[in-house]
C-alpha cells in the first residue's frame, strides 16, 4: 500500500479567469494573476491511498462519499498515470498503475461558495496523486485539467497563469512571478456574505457569458490585456495603490460580463456591494492623509463573498470597520456552517 496526504492553499485571483477556448482541456481565453494564501489559512487537506487489497475506488469529499467517476477527476488520475508509466521511478512497479485508489479530500472552508474552493482541492488531489505516483514536474498542466484556477494554487506567492496559445494545452501553465514575502505583511480579510453554495456555477456562468455577452469580446481582447501589462508593472515596481486600483477594476469588470450575461449571471448582493463603499470610502480618507500605502482592495468571486487585500498595519483597523458596517448576524447559513451542516441560502 502507498498513501500520501498532502494540504493546497486556497488562491484569490486578482485579475480574473472568466471564459474558456477549450472546455475539455480547460484553456482560458485570457491570463490571469492571483495570490496563493499560505497553507496554514484556507486549505484543502487530501490523502490518496492505493493498495492491491483495495476492492474498488472509492472517494470522500467533506465527510461524505462521492463518485469518482467525476470526468475533472478522472482527467487529472489518467494524466498523471500516464506520466507514472512514462518514468518507472523509485522503484515504481507498474502493478501499481492497476491498484484502485482511495481518495478523502476535506476542506476548512464552505466548499462551492465562490471561495476557490475547488482550486485548493484541485491542486491538493493532484500533488497527492503526483506523490504516490512518482510523478515529478511541473503539475500546474494537470490540476488546470481538474479546475482551472487550481493550476495557480500549485504554486506560492503571485502566481500568473499563461493562457498558452497550443491548442494541445501544453503552453498553458501556471508560474510564480513574485514570492510570498512580495509585500510581507498583507494580510487577507474575507467577508463570508452568504456560506451557501452559488447559484450558477463558474462553469455554467463562463460558458453563458462567452456565449451571449458582447463586453467578454471586449475584456478579451482589450481591456483585460492592458490591465494584465499594467498589473504587472504594478507588481514588479511594489505600487501597493496602483495594485489595488487595477484589482477592483477587474473584479467590476468581470461581473459586469456577468451582468452582460443573458440570462444575467448575478453574484454579488446589495452586502457585496456594500462592502465596494466602504472599501471606496475608506482609501479616500487614507488618500487625502497621503497614505496610498494602506489602501485597501476588494475582489470577488463568482459568489457574494468578498476578499479584502489589507496592509498588516491597518489590519486591525479595518477588520472593525467591517465588524462595525456589517455587525455578524447568526445567520441561518453561518449557523449552519459552524456546526459543519450543508448551508441553506440565506443570507
Ligand atoms: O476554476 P474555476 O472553474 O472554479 O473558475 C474560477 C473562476 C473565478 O474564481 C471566478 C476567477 C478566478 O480566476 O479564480
Amino acid at each position: 500500500m502507498k498513501i500520501v496526504t498532502c494540504t493546497a492553499p486556497v488562491n484569490i485571483a486578482v485579475i480574473k479567469y472568466w471564459g474558456k477556448r477549450d472546455e475539455k482541456l480547460i484553456l482560458p481565453l485570457n491570463d490571469s494573476i492571483s495570490f496563493t494564501l499560505s497553507q496554514d489559512e484556507m486549505c484543502a487537506k487530501t490523502t490518496v491511498a492505493i493498495s492491491p487489497n483495495f476492492s474498488e475506488d472509492k472517494f470522500w469529499l467533506n465527510g461524505k462519499e462521492e463518485s469518482l467517476e467525476n470526468p475533472r477527476i478522472q482527467n487529472c488520475l489518467k494524466e498523471i498515470r500516464r506520466r507514472a508509466s512514462k518514468r518507472k521511478m523509485n522503484g515504481f512497479d507498474d502493478e501499481m498503475l492497476n491498484w484502485h485508489i482511495h481518495v478523502c479530500s476535506a476542506n476548512n472552508f464552505p466548499t462551492a461558495a465562490g471561495l476557490a474552493s475547488s482550486a485548493a482541492g484541485y491542486a491538493c488531489l493532484v500533488s497527492a496523486l503526483g506523490s504516490v505516483y512518482g510523478v515529478e514536474g511541473d503539475l500546474s498542466v494537470i490540476s488546470r485539467q481538474g479546475s482551472g484556477s487550481a493550476c495557480r494554487s500549485i504554486y506560492g506567492g503571485l502566481v500568473r497563469w499563461y493562457k498558452g496559445e497550443q491548442t494541445d494545452g501544453s503552453d498553458s501553465f501556471a508560474k510564480t512571478i513574485a514570492p510570498p514575502d512580495h509585500w510581507p505583511n498583507t494580510r487577507v480579510i474575507i467577508c463570508i456574505v452568504n456560506a451557501g453554495r452559488k447559484k450558477t456555477p463558474s462553469t455554467e456562468g463562463m460558458r453563458r457569458s462567452v456565449a451571449t455577452s458582447s463586453l467578454m469580446e471586449y475584456r478579451v481582447q482589450t481591456s483585460v490585456v492592458n490591465r494584465v501589462n499594467k498589473i504587472m508593472q504594478a507588481i514588479n515596481e511594489k505600487d501597493w495603490s496602483m495594485f489595488c486600483d487595477i484589482t477592483m477594476a477587474d473584479s467590476n469588470e468581470m461581473h459586469a460580463v456577468c451582468q452582460d450575461t443573458f440570462p444575467p449571471c448575478v453574484y454579488m448582493t446589495d452586502t457585496s456591494q456594500a462592502i465596494t463603499s466602504l472599501v471606496y470610502q475608506y482609501n479616500e480618507i487614507k488618500m487625502a492623509n497621503k497614505e496610498d500605502h494602506h489602501k485597501i482592495c476588494y475582489t470577488f468571486d463568482a459568489g457574494p463573498n468578498a476578499c479584502l487585500f489589507v496592509p498588516g498595519e491597518v489590519a486591525e483597523e479595518v477588520m472593525n470597520l467591517v465588524v462595525t458596517a456589517f455587525p455578524p448576524k447568526p445567520t441561518q447559513a453561518l449557523d449552519e456552517y459552524i456546526r459543519g451542516e450543508k448551508p441553506s441560502n440565506s443570507e
